[in-house]
């Protein structure tokens, strides 16, 4: 296992789980940008345009949501189906989302808004790094990753978030039961996520095997096309034990 909390750990990988696309946003989406994210999105000066976040004092989570709640992180929210209807049904929590894609963050702060939650915040910024860098350890209740890029070329796997040293990060920023959600609709991809995940000295799989779908999941595009495509979706809960 590497050592996530070692202040001199390398950066964990070379390649990264995204690509940068350069697309403009939208006058929408610009709009959403203007009036909403100084409310919603972590400023984080100097932040490289790569979005790797380099090492940093850990964000001031209490001061950030000017409370002290169970902080749920959602990796890659994408557009926030998910995440606006999670923030709204548990007031009680404070939910932090990565996402790197800017367009993605404008859609996803707007949903933000016209839900009226005020109990999430947006890092712009690569979820790796991010976590390793902006968060203590032993400070998140759970961990959401639906539907991370499947990456199916073999050549492209390296790039695939879930693998044993980001298992290792995510196991050390959780408390010391807290949950990691997965979904995915490429079973090759969600296989790789079991045998990361199933020996893995610290987390305990909730199934045995995969989980039933996760109710509070809103069926987004990206699980339709997996549908409409004929895949099966896999679901997965981890406990940090
Ligand atoms: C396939 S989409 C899934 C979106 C959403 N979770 C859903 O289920 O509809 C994957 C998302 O993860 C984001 N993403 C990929 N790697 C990331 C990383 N390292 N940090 C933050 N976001 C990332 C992408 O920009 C994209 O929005």
């Amino acid at each position: 296992m590497t050592d996530p909390t070692h202040p001199q750990a390398a950066p964990r990988r070379e390649v990264t789980s995204f690509v940068r696309r350069g697309g403009r946003m939208t006058q929408g989406q610009l709009r959403a940008w203007h009036m909403y994210a100084p409310h919603f999105v972590v400023p984080l000066p100097g932040l490289p345009h790569s979005g790797i976040v380099e090492p940093r004092e850990p964000l001031d989570l209490e001061s950030l949501f000017g409370r002290r709640a169970p902080i749920v992180v959602e990796i890659g929210p994408g557009m926030g189906e998910s995440l606006a209807a999670m923030a709204a049904r548990h007031p009680d929590r404070d939910f932090i989302a990565f996402e790197v894609y800017e367009a993605g963050a404008a859609g996803l702060i707007l949903k933000l808004a016209r839900a009226e939650v005020d109990n999430v915040r947006v890092i712009v910024a690569d979820a790796v790094s991010g976590l390793r860098h902006l968060l203590a350890p032993g400070s998140l209740t759970e961990v959401l990753t639906f539907f991370p890029d499947p990456w199916p070329k073999a050549r492209h796997h390296k790039r695939r978030l879930v693998d044993t040293a980001f298992a290792d990060l995510v196991a050390d920023r959780l408390t010391s039961d807290g949950l990691w959600r997965l979904a995915t609709d490429w079973q090759e991809y969600a296989d790789q996520m079991r045998e990361v995940l199933d020996p893995h000295p610290q987390f305990t799989n909730l199934h045995d095997g995969w989980a039933p779908r996760f109710d509070e999941r809103i069926l987004t595009r990206f699980e339709n096309r997996g549908i409409r495509e004929g895949r099966t979706i896999r679901d997965l809960t981890y406990r940090r034990s």
